[in-house]
C-alpha cells in the first residue's frame, strides 16, 4: 500500500460527492425526460444569481457557448474576430467553425489577457468581435473599462470568454463575464465546478437571451412547438448534468475560498525560489483556478516532479504556430509562456501537506 507521502498528486481532477449523487438519485425517481427542464432552469438561476446577470443560458460546452455567442451577434464567413494568442484553442476554433477568421493578438505579460494597444491596432473594417479571455480569472491590467471604451468607440462588441473565471470579479465588483455583451463559462472536467461537459452564457440583454434560447433549440419560437421563425441548432443541456451542476454550485463559495487559500500557500511555499514565479493574483477579486507560473528548466522540472509523484501540465503554446493554424508572426509574451509556463497541481481537493510536499520537491530540484 502506498503511503500518503508517495501518493501521486494529479495536476487536476474534478471532485463530485454525496450531494451530486443524491441529486441524481432523486431525479431518477422522478421519471423525467432527462433532457433540459426544471433542474436546468434551477442551474441557470443559480449561475445568474451568483454572477449578478439577468439571464443565463446553459449549453453543452464552453466552446459551443462561444460559437453561439458569435452566431447571435450575426458573425459569419470572412468576419474577423480578435482573440488572444495565449488561450485554450477552443477560443479561436469556436469562430473558425462559422468560417470567421481568428486574428491573433499578444497578451499582457503580467495577466496573460489581451494587450489593449495591440488589440486596437488589429481592428480592421472586417473586425466583428473581440473575444476577451480572462486568463485564470484575471482582469486586464489596463482595466476592463479600457476595453469597454474601445468597444464603444469602434462599435466592435466584446465577447467575454470567462471559461476560467467563475468566482472572479472586476475591480468595480462586477463578476467577470458581465462587461461584454455576452459572457461565456465552461463546466468541463478541470473547471472550478464541473458537469463533465457544459457551458453557459450570461447577459443582461432580454432580446439577446431570447435569441440564444431559440438558437440552441432548433430556432423554435417556443418550447414544445414545431414553429420555427429562424434557423437554430441543438445545443441543449441535460437534466442529469444539471443535477450535478446544482450540487456543484452550492459548493462554489467554499471552493472560491479554498482556491484562494491554495494559491496563498503556494506563494508562501515558493517565496524563496527565484527560479519559479507565480503569476500574480489580487485575491480580493480573483479566484486562481489553476496555479500558473513561469519556471526555469521546465523541461527538466516536469519529469523530475513526475518521478516524485507530482503531476503538472505545461501551459498553452502560442496558437498561431500550432499546426492547426500554422501562421507566422512574433508574439513574445505568448511564446515565452509556451516555453516556460507551467501549471502546478491545482485541484480543489489538494491538501495543505500535499502543497508543502510539492513546494519542497521544487526547492529540492533547484537546490
Ligand atoms: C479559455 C477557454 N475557453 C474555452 C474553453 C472551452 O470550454 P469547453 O471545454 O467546455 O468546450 C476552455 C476550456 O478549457 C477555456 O479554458
Amino acid at each position: 500500500m502506498s503511503t500518503p507521502e508517495q501518493e501521486f498528486i494529479p495536476q487536476m481532477r474534478p471532485l463530485f460527492g454525496a450531494e451530486e449523487k443524491a441529486e441524481l438519485l432523486s431525479y431518477l425517481d422522478e421519471d423525467g425526460f432527462f433532457t433540459e427542464f426544471k433542474k436546468t432552469e434551477l442551474f441557470e438561476r443559480q449561475i445568474a444569481e451568483f454572477t449578478g446577470a439577468k439571464h443565463c443560458i446553459v449549453v453543452n460546452n464552453g466552446t459551443v457557448s462561444l460559437t453561439l455567442a458569435a452566431l447571435a451577434l450575426g458573425l459569419g464567413p470572412g468576419d474577423e474576430v480578435i482573440v488572444p494568442n495565449y488561450t485554450m484553442i477552443a477560443t479561436p476554433n469556436s469562430v473558425k467553425m462559422l468560417g470567421a477568421v481568428p486574428v491573433f493578438v499578444d497578451v499582457e505579460p503580467e495577466t496573460l489577457v489581451l494587450d489593449l494597444k495591440q488589440t486596437r491596432a488589429a481592428i480592421t473594417p472586417r473586425t466583428k468581435a473581440i473575444m476577451l479571455v480572462s486568463a485564470n480569472g484575471r482582469a486586464p491590467a489596463c482595466g476592463i473599462a479600457a476595453f469597454e471604451a474601445l468597444s464603444r468607440e469602434t462599435g466592435v462588441p466584446l465577447i467575454e470568454d470567462a471559461a476560467q473565471s467563475l468566482g472572479s470579479c472586476y475591480a468595480d465588483g462586477r463578476h467577470i463575464g458581465r462587461a461584454g455583451v455576452l459572457g461565456s463559462f465552461s463546466f468541463s472536467a478541470p473547471k472550478i465546478i464541473s458537469t463533465g461537459q457544459g457551458g453557459a452564457l450570461i447577459t443582461d440583454d432580454d432580446d439577446l437571451a431570447a435569441k440564444l434560447r431559440r438558437l440552441k433549440d432548433f430556432g423554435r419560437a417556443a418550447g414544445g412547438t414545431d414553429v420555427h421563425d429562424s434557423v437554430g441548432y441543438n445545443f441543449k443541456f441535460t437534466e442529469l448534468q444539471a443535477c450535478v451542476g446544482v450540487a456543484q454550485m452550492r459548493k462554489l463559495p467554499e471552493r472560491v475560498r479554498r482556491k484562494k487559500e491554495i494559491w496563498r500557500r503556494y506563494q508562501e511555499g515558493l517565496a524563496g525560489l527565484p527560479q519559479i514565479q507565480l503569476f500574480a493574483h489580487d485575491l480580493s477579486l480573483c479566484t486562481p483556478w489553476f496555479i500558473d507560473c513561469k519556471v526555469e528548466r521546465r523541461d527538466e522540472l516536469v519529469p523530475y516532479l513526475k518521478s516524485r509523484g507530482i503531476g503538472t501540465r505545461t501551459m498553452y503554446p502560442p496558437i498561431h504556430s500550432q499546426k492547426a493554424y500554422g501562421l507566422s508572426g512574433s508574439y513574445p509574451v505568448a511564446e515565452e509562456v509556451g516555453a516556460r509556463g507551467l501549471w502546478l497541481p491545482s485541484m480543489i481537493q489538494l491538501s495543505d501537506p500535499q502543497i508543502a510536499r510539492i513546494c519542497a520537491e521544487i526547492a529540492r530540484f533547484f537546490a
